[in-house]
């Protein structure tokens, strides 16, 4: 059996809290035989700032370049505010992501239907709901120079971020946006603002030609990113796939995550190159969410966007289809159970904490595999 290494780095917040469930369950498929894994532990965000000075260190740099995926949880906080700009927390994540050029995010907001009522929206328009974000991670705002603040000298600053696009970047999340519509509903809606922004132009330009070119059997649509947004909210089962830049992939994969239930339900797996010859990519895997810090170290964070995130590397790293089917469906039968943590609640009292839900997934886990 092959030995995945898995490099763990539980982050911040509600980061440890979240991971240790992960960790259970690693164990559990490690314990049975499942799967192998070699886990090493390292520090992100602040408490890596804390330990090092930086939000990561160049030790845990390389073993994230080396390892067959990195699972993360969270990084961020209020007790990082005043660290200077390079080194906040957050540096820690963009920078994994930059270098190992993980340019391609995918946030699933799928809405078990245990929680169809969860949602703030009504339950006809979100259940069923399985939409696919697909955001372009290494490019964009983020990352496009100049970023800065300029001391005008006259009492005024100018803050200047760039956002940049160039073909290729477009091209292969496109690739990647197509490819994956094919084995769902065959459809992409592509998302800029082409109406105010040249980058957004450039994006609608090359994902047409991309789809006349290779793709012309998968449906494509174009939305304005905001008339996007508010589609996500009024009638959010017309879409399959979803492509678009790094800003606005931030921002309609936190609304998704609403249409689920909560937050606290999202995965994403953010994912490089295929090597041409060993068909391996580089691969992290984290929730959509933060650090959560007005919930932090009570123990009582909703851990299914972690465990999913382990689902995804299951199916996108390792290829282990059925293993990620099964803890799947531990998971809606925990739901189904009516166990929630707090955030899906629903105004209900008798919610579990982070540690009795990790446990429940677990135990429909052990009847799934025996
Ligand atoms: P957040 O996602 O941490 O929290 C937003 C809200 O959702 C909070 O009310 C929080 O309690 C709730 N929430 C989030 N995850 C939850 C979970 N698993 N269970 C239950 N409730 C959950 O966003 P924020 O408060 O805007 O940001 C806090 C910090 O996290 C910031 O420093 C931010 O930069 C950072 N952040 C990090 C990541 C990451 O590491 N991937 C992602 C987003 C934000
Ligand atoms: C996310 C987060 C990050 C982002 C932050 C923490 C840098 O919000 O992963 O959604 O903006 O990409
Ligand atoms: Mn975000």
């Amino acid at each position: 059996m092959t030995t995945y290494k898995l490099l763990v780095l539980p982050g911040d917040g509600i980061g440890p809290e979240v991971m240790a469930e992960v960790e259970k369950i690693a164990a559990f498929l490690t314990y049975e035989g499942l799967v192998k894994f070699e886990i090493e532990k390292g520090l992100v965000g602040g408490s890596a700032y804390d330990v090092y000075g930086a939000a990561i260190s160049e030790d845990d740099m390389a073993r994230a370049q080396e390892a067959d995926a990195v699972l993360l949880a969270a990084v961020g906080g209020p007790k990082w505010d005043q660290v200077p700009y390079e080194n906040r927390p957050e540096a820690g994540l963009l920078r994994l992501r930059k270098d190992m050029q993980l340019f391609a995010n995918l946030r699933p907001a799928i809405c078990y239907p245990a929680l169809a009522d969860a949602s703030s929206l009504k339950r006809e328009v979100v259940d069923g709901l399985d939409i696919l974000i697909v955001r372009e991670l290494t490019g964009g705002v983020y990352f496009g120079e100049p970023k800065q603040i300029i001391d005008l000298g006259n009492g005024q600053k100018r803050a200047i971020d760039t956002q940049v696009y160039d073909t290729y970047e477009i091209e292969r999340i496109g690739r990647i946006a197509f490819e994956l519509a094919r084995k769902r509903r065959n459809k992409v809606t592509s998302s800029e603002k082409r109406n105010v922004m040249k980058s957004g132009v450039l994006w609608h330009e090359v994902i047409s030609a991309l789809h006349t070119r290779e793709f012309p059997d998968v449906e494509l649509e174009h939305q304005l990113a905001d008339a996007l947004g508010m589609q996500l909210v009024r009638r959010p089962k017309q879409f399959d796939v979803i492509v678009t830049d790094n800003l606005f992939g931030d921002m309609l994969s936190d609304v998704a995550a609403m249409l689920t239930g909560s937050l606290g339900m999202l995965p994403s797996a953010s994912l490089g190159e295929r090597n041409a010859t060993t068909g391996a990519r580089k691969a992290l895997y984290e929730p959509v969410h933060g650090s959560a810090p007005d919930i932090a170290g009570k123990g009582i964070a909703n851990p299914i966007a972690m465990i999913s995130s382990l689902v995804m590397a299951l199916r996108y790293s390792f290829n282990l289809e059925d293993l990620a089917d099964r803890i799947d469906r531990s998971i809606a039968a925990v739901l189904e159970k009516g166990l929630r943590t707090g955030d899906i609640a629903g105004g209900a009292q008798n919610t579990i904490s982070t540690a009795q839900m990790g446990d429940a997934i677990l135990e429909e886990l052990k009847i799934a595999v025996h």
